[in-house]
């Protein structure tokens, strides 16, 4: 596991921005495994931003997100849909059906699980993943418990989880209950992780997930058996750390 700390913004994102860029230079149809919330969001900026500049071209590259909230409209503000149409997607050159997001509101969910594992399975793995970390110790939304899915599946969001995600929405009652994630299985697959975590709120579980013991009660710890793991931290979410 490399792990990198960064005095400054500019420089982190610059860093996870030139990792994703040379992975997709080297290979122009390279599979990038996505996520939404907060973090990756500068992140997306870097890459538009070069893009722009005729830097990068995403035009042959296969997209596959996490996670989706279940129930949500496709259209809604806070779904992960539009998040990454409108982070990211709509201001490169990817074709739309090169990207993928679990649907939350499929008819049937367990199918859809199914399907998008099926997916994972004959076009993965993913070239590289991306990954936040939830204060619970979550990736994708593989919350904590005695045991983790390996598959895709339906979750049900624990209240840490749905307080932290409730600053997008008006009010917590507004923060849906539950969710489609890929499995870990599915993340451990990937040939790369590219974890990124800031702020001195995840100090602590910054440090149990790389230092503390493997155990499905801090998801993000089963990182340590992936032989391919870059961590950039800022310097608050590093804090703990020697
Ligand atoms: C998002 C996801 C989550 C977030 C995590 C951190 O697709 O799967 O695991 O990465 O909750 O969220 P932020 O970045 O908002 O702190």
């Amino acid at each position: 596991m490399n792990i990198y700390t960064f005095k400054d913004d500019e420089s982190f994102v610059e860093t996870a921005a030139s990792i994703i860029s040379s992975l997709v230079h080297v290979n122009p149809h390279a599979k990038l495994g996505l996520a939404t919330g907060s973090t990756p969001v500068g992140l997306y900026a870097k890459l538009i931003e070069m893009h722009r500049k005729g830097l990068v071209s995403f035009a042959g590259v296969t997209t596959y997100n996490l996670d989706e909230y279940v129930g949500l409209p496709e259209n809604h503000p806070e779904s992960y849909r539009t998040f990454m149409n409108e982070k990211f997607f709509n201001h490169i050159d990817i074709p739309l059906e090169q990207t993928h997001v679990p649907n939350g509101n499929a008819e049937d969910l367990e199918e859809e699980c199914r399907q998008y594992d099926q997916m994972l399975d004959t076009y993965g793995p993913v070239d590289i993943q991306l990954l936040g970390l939830g204060h619970n110790g979550h990736i994708g939304f593989n919350e904590p418990g005695d045991s983790l899915s390996g598959a895709t599946h339906l979750v049900e969001l624990q209240e840490k989880t749905r307080t932290a995600n409730a600053r997008f929405f008006p009010s917590i009652d507004d923060v849906p209950t539950h969710a489609i994630t890929i499995g870990v299985a599915s993340i451990m697959k990937a040939r790369q992780i590219l974890l990124l975590v800031r702020g001195e709120d995840k100090a602590e579980i910054v440090h149990r997930a790389l230092k503390g013991p493997i155990t499905t009660q801090c998801p993000a710890s089963l990182l340590q058996c992936h032989p391919n793991v870059v961590v950039l931290l800022d310097q608050g979410a590093g804090r703990l750390l020697v």
